[in-house]
C-alpha cells in the first residue's frame, strides 16, 4: 500500500514556475487521498495554463507510477487564491512585521476554519430521487426553528434543486465582491442554481466543479453559523469525494428509502464516508410508509431498508419519514413546495431529528 508520505517524497522535484519552488514546499499538493485502487490529490496552480496542467499530470503521475503503484492517479487542479498569493509573495519581507493576529483574522472569516466552530453535516444517498434534498432542506429549517444559525450549500452542482424546493426566486447580491447568500426560513442558502440562466444545463467537468465548490466557501459572506448542511450529489462521484477532502471534519447523514436495493446502493455512499474517516451521524429512511385515513401504516415501498443500512454502517436509524408532500399553497406568503410546516406530523419528525443532532453536536 502506497502512503501519502511516499507520494509527497516522489513528487518533490516538481516545481511551480511562478514561485520557483517545489510544489510540496509551497504546500501546493493538497488533499492526498488513497483509496482502493485510486490516488486522488489536488494541485494548487499559480497560473491557469493548460500546458502547465498537462505537464504536472505527466510529471506527477509518472513519479507515482515510478513507485511501483499500478492504480489510477486522479489529479484535480485549483487556482491559487488571492490570499495564498499575497501570503507567498509578500511573505518574505512582510512576515516579521505583519502582526500574527492579522493572519488569524483572515483565516477565521472562513467557515472552514476551526475557530469558526461550524458543524458540517453532509447529506448523502446512493442514488437520486430518494429525498436527499428534501431531507437537507427540512433538517436545515428544523435546526433554524430550534434557534440555530444554519446554512445550506447545495453541492449537487449538476442537479441543484434547493432554490426551487425552498421557493427561492431572487438571486444573491454581491457586496464588496463577495456573494451574500439568500436567506429563507432563517436558513442561508447558496446554490449553483443562482448562477445559471434559465436552468441551463451545466457542462463543466472535473476541476471546474471542485473550483465551484471552493467558491461556495471562499467567495461567500456567510457570517456566523452553527450548522452547515451540504446537499451532496447522489452516489460516490468526484464532487462527493471533493467534499470529503475539503471538509474532513464533516459528519454525514445517509438517506435511503425502505426498499432493500435502495439501502444496498446507499451503503456505498456510507462506505465512502467511513473510508474517508467521516463520522456517520445516522440513517434517515424516507418515504417509509403511507399513513392511510384510518391511521394504518401502509409500507408501500417495502420495509426494513433503513434499519438494515444503519446496522451495516454501524450507526443508528435517526428517523422514518412518511410519504406525503407538504400541503402548502402557492398563495401563501412564504410559499415553498418542499418545506413541511413545523406543526405537521412530518414537520415534528424533523424537529425531533434536529433535537437529536443538537444534543449530539451542540
Ligand atoms: N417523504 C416524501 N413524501 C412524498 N414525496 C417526497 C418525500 N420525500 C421526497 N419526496 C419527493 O420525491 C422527489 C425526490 O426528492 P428529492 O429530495 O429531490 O430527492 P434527491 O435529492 O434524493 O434526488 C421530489 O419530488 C420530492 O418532492
Ligand atoms: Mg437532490
Amino acid at each position: 500500500m502506497i502512503t501519502k508520505e511516499q507520494i509527497l517524497e516522489a513528487v518533490k522535484h516538481v516545481y511551480d514556475p511562478e514561485f520557483k519552488k517545489p510544489l510540496v514546499e509551497l504546500n501546493f499538493v493538497r488533499d492526498v487521498l488513497i483509496k482502493d485502487e485510486k490516488v486522488a490529490l489536488t494541485i494548487v496552480l499559480s497560473n491557469d495554463e493548460e500546458l502547465l496542467k498537462s505537464q504536472y499530470k505527466q510529471d506527477i503521475t509518472g513519479a507515482i507510477k515510478h513507485l511501483g503503484y499500478q492504480g489510477e492517479v486522479h489529479i484535480r487542479f485549483r487556482a491559487i487564491s488571492e490570499h495564498e498569493k499575497s501570503e507567498l509573495s509578500g511573505g518574505d519581507q512582510k512576515q516579521q512585521t505583519r502582526p500574527q493576529s492579522k493572519i488569524r483574522t483572515d483565516e477565521s472569516t472562513s467557515i472552514l476554519s476551526p475557530e469558526a466552530n461550524v458543524r458540517f453535516i453532509a447529506v448523502a444517498s446512493g442514488k437520486g430521487g430518494v429525498g436527499k434534498s428534501t431531507v437537507t432542506v427540512n433538517l436545515a429549517v428544523a435546526l433554524a426553528r430550534k434557534g440555530k444559525k444554519v446554512g445550506i450549500i447545495d453541492a449537487d452542482i449538476y442537479g441543484f434543486s434547493i432554490p426551487d424546493m425552498m421557493g427561492i426566486e431572487n438571486r444573491p447580491e454581491m457586496v464588496e465582491n463577495k456573494i451574500i447568500p439568500i436567506e429563507r426560513f432563517g436558513v442561508k442558502v447558496i446554490s449553483m442554481g443562482f448562477f445559471v440562466e434559465d436552468n441551463a444545463p451545466i457542462i463543466w467537468r472535473g476541476p471546474m466543479l471542485g473550483k465551484m465548490l471552493r467558491n461556495f466557501f471562499a467567495e461567500v459572506t456567510w457570517g456566523e453559523l452553527d450548522y452547515v448542511l451540504l446537499d451532496l450529489p447522489p452516489g460516490t462521484g468526484d464532487v462527493a469525494l471533493d467534499v470529503h477532502q475539503m471538509i474532513p471534519q464533516s459528519k454525514e447523514i445517509v438517506v435511503t428509502t425502505p426498499h432493500a436495493t435502495a439501502a444496498f446502493v446507499a451503503a456505498r455512499a456510507g462506505a465512502m464516508a467511513l473510508q474517508t474517516n467521516h463520522e456517520i451521524l445516522g440513517v434517515i429512511e424516507n418515504m417509509s410508509y403511507y399513513l392511510d385515513k384510518s391511521g394504518e401504516k401502509d409500507y408501500v415501498f417495502g420495509r426494513g431498508g433503513g434499519g438494515k443500512l444503519a446496522e451495516q454502517l454501524n450507526t443508528e436509524l435517526l428517523a422514518q419519514i412518511p410519504l406525503g408532500a407538504p400541503d402548502n399553497l402557492p398563495t401563501e406568503e412564504e410559499y415553498a413546495p418542499s418545506v413541511y410546516k413545523a406543526d405537521t406530523p412530518t414537520g415534528l419528525i424533523y424537529l425531533e431529528i434536529a433535537d437529536g443532532i443538537i444534543a449530539k453536536l451542540g
